[in-house]
């Protein structure tokens, strides 16, 4: 890597970079690779998937992403020509609706999602899951073992998610496979095309559903979707299909991640499980702190659409900006002691959930699904232990930093004899 000083203006060489977060060295190295960018180069030229500015100091982080005029969202399916080619590097083969528009367009969309994701909304649909927490856990406390990816961590956000959208329960897993196979495999590599692929299928099927939800009173997001207007026209089927694969894309393996990550840090940290287990006065100040310290979503990207000096580094309008997350949640400059986690952390601006108007919408969602599965097994299965080497993370974190599977033991308990939610 080169850094010329005379940058101040963007007129000099950019530091350049060979940055692919696709790799399993990125996998095993991201924290340590976020923190030499972030002292060496917080704004760098990447020469990999056709080249893209990575952004990885908070402050330029917050900049691109509060800028949505200069940095814009905008995926342009009908030409790839077009360098505006959305929030995903490289670009994800389906529209993200309305996640890949930029306002005013946008607002109108986010005004007709917002109640379905405010924290009455989320409030409401707590019993729901610590219902289902109860229920997966009951399935696998007299054992002594369990996943607590494949038991509990992928099943209830993906189960709550399917209640959102007002989705057949059953079905929960035909939808959530292939989420999984598309957030933990390189963006664009085979895996990851073949899941899309069944994604596109299944949205056939959601598809199919529409017409019948146009005129029929049902519960859930779809339902709602079906007889929404935007600027006086009712929304296609195909955009309804759009936003609620997005939905799910977003409530499925988000949580998942967090939880996985926190399980895998609290058995490095005794003292800092009982302290949970102890005072759950913590847990709201701790839930933003694994947020940061994980960051689940570690990066997005944006299309700069004028000439623009960031971070002392002349962009050029059409260059691919992407934002790091995980690093900006790392800056010095914001949080002390960047690389602690401090479960009473306070004020905690974190990334985690992007900062601009497409601020994460399912937030509530995932702060409440984290918590009440991660009390379920503080209360339920306080001295469990990780198999580490039976444990796999995601081939790649590019998308999401998960894990596929997380096998451990515990002292067996009594089930409660509660059953999933219908
Ligand atoms: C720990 C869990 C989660 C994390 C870390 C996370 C992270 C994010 C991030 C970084 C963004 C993009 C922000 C931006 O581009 O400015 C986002 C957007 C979004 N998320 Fe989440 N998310 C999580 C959980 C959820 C859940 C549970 C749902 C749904 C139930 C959800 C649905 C969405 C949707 C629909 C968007 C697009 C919002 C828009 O463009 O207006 N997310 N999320």
């Amino acid at each position: 890597m080169s850094v010329d000083p005379s940058v101040e203006t963007g007129a000099g060489t950019p530091p350049s970079i060979e940055f692919d977060h696709y790799t399993p060295e990125y996998r095993d190295n991201w924290r340590e690779i976020s923190d030499t960018n972030l002292s060496k180069c917080p704004v760098a030229h990447s020469s990999t998937y056709g080249g893209f500015w990575l952004v990885s100091d908070y402050a330029s982080v917050s900049r691109v992403i509060r800028d949505d005029a200069t940095f814009t969202s905008t995926h342009n399916m009908e030409d790839p020509e077009d360098p505006r080619q959305g929030i995903v590097i490289p670009p994800n083969p389906m529209l993200q609706v309305p996640m890949e528009f930029d306002p005013p367009l946008y607002n109108v969309y986010r005004r007709m999602l917002n109640p379905y994701f405010s924290p009455t909304a989320a409030r409401a649909l707590e019993p729901f899951v610590r219902q289902a927490v109860d229920a997966f856990l009951d399935k696998v406390c007299a054992t002594g073992r369990m996943d607590f990816v494949l038991d509990l961590g992928n099943p209830v956000p993906a189960l709550a998610t399917m209640k959102l959208a007002g989705l057949p329960l059953d079905d929960w897993q035909t939808f959530a496979e292939p989420m999984h196979g598309i957030v933990s495999n390189p963006a664009g590599g085979p895996e990851y095309l073949r899941c899309m692929n069944a994604l596109q299928q299944l949205g056939g099927a959601l598809g199919a559903l529409v017409p019948r939800l146009r005129d029929e009173e049902a519960d859930g997001l779809l339902s709602g979707l079906a007889k929404a207007t935007v600027n006086g026209e009712r929304l296609s089927d195909g955009e309804i299909v759009l936003i609620a694969l997005l939905v799910m894309q977003g409530g499925v393996d988000t949580t998942t991640a967090l939880l996985s990550n926190t399980l895998w840090w609290l058995q490095d940290h005794p003292e800092q499980r009982q302290r949970l287990i102890d005072d759950p006065s913590l847990m709201e100040h701790a839930t933003e702190e694994f947020l940061r310290i994980f960051t689940p979503v570690p990066a997005l990207a944006r299309t700069a659409t004028e000439d623009v000096v960031l971070g002392g580094q002349r962009m050029r309008a059409g260059d691919r900006v992407l934002m790091s997350f995980a690093a900006a949640n790392r800056d010095p400059e914001v949080f002390d002691d960047p690389a602690e986690a401090k479960l009473d952390r306070f004020p905690n601006p974190h990334t985690s959930f992007g900062l601009g108007i497409h601020r994460c919408i399912g937030s509530n969602y995932a702060r409440s699904w984290f918590q009440i599965m991660l009390r379920g097994v503080l209360d339920r299965m306080p001295d469990y232990t990780i198999d580490r080497s039976a444990a796999r993370r995601n081939d790649s974190i590019g998308i999401i930093n998960g894990f596929v599977n997380m096998p451990a033991t515990f002292t067996p308990s009594e089930p409660r004899g509660v059953e999933l939610p219908a």
